[in-house]
């Protein structure tokens, strides 16, 4: 488990249970303030709502499979002494959304964190990708940030900067992937969602600058969550994997939330329209580690 911990391992046992995040740090860097991280219930989702819970912020867990699991995060939440809820909605539904930042404004007064996370990958060689599966990828991944985003931007608005709790109005965090600039075969859907995903985070970012909103976005590389997980539970495709991580170590959903706090923290302040690659290199061109 040590091993785990420290993302050393060179394989990943499927059957070992997720990495733990580190029991709630003592610094409360998100103290006072509410976030909202949609498809919460695994994977980084999961890691993102429980990193900022341990920082102090309230959280709203969104779900839309798998209410145990959301609930469990909610009491880690607690355990580290803030206050949450899980919520099932449909990021793609407007209803849904609308309803969801309803019930945060009713809840907790408002939302100060946008973790636009909810995505999902629906594969198929080119020719054979039906229009559901386009519009279902498109839905989620995209269509779902835009509905999420303009209701935080509405509530930013409305409550303005709270003088003592954060410098900035509101932040919304975008999760990406390298896909957004690294082109996927046989995941045509998935990479246009991404880098929708992109140039939408920077013009909203562009947009709602001048009321003390950040916008910014974080593109993962390979992370052991279930989404990929035909890319890491064998040892073939593992070292297959390694390929393309020039860090050679698979990505931990602990990665994620340690960059996600820090971009929702006041210690990112002056950032924004930014998208971090949070990768091991996968987008350094890693064909080129040798010849060229
Ligand atoms: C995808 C994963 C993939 C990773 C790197 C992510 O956005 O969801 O399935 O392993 O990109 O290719």
């Amino acid at each position: 488990m040590d091993v785990m911990n420290k993302g050393y391992a060179p394989f990943h046992d499927p059957t070992l249970p997720d990495v733990v995040m580190p029991s709630c740090p003592i610094e409360k860097k998100l103290r006072g303030q509410t976030a909202l991280v949609t498809g919460a219930s695994s994977g980084i989702g999961k890691g993102i709502a429980i990193g900022l819970g341990h920082a102090g912020a309230d959280v709203v867990v969104n779900y839309i499979s798998g209410e145990d699991e959301a609930l469990a995060i909610v009491e880690e939440v607690k355990r580290c002494g803030a206050k949450g809820y899980a919520h099932r909605a449909d990021v793609s539904s407007e209803d849904d959304v609308q309803a969801m930042f309803a019930r945060l404004q009713d809840e907790f007064g408002g939302i100060d964190i946008l973790v636009n996370n909810a995505g999902l990958q629906q594969d198929a060689a080119f020719e054979e990708m039906t229009l559901a599966q386009w519009n279902k990828v498109i839905g989620v991944n995209l269509t779902g940030q835009f509905l999420c985003s303009r209701e935080a931007v509405r509530a930013f608005k409305r409550r303005g900067v709270r003088e003592g709790v954060s410098c900035s109005a509101g932040k919304i965090l975008c999760i990406s992937s390298v896909h957004d600039v690294i082109p996927w075969a046989g995941h045509v859907n998935y990479a246009a969602s991404k880098g929708g995903v992109s140039l939408m985070m920077k013009s909203i970012a562009q947009e709602v600058a001048p009321w003390r909103i950040r916008v910014n976005a974080i593109s993962p590389g390979a992370i052991r969550t279930p989404i990929n997980m035909a890319a890491w539970s064998t040892q073939e495709a593992y070292q297959e994997l390694m390929k393309l991580v020039p860090y050679k170590r698979i990505g931990e959903t602990d990665d994620i939330a340690r960059a996600a706090v820090w971009l929702a923290s006041d210690d990112s302040d002056y950032i924004t329209g930014a998208t971090l690659y949070v990768d091991g290199g996968m987008t350094l061109y890693p064909g080129f580690e040798t010849g060229g």
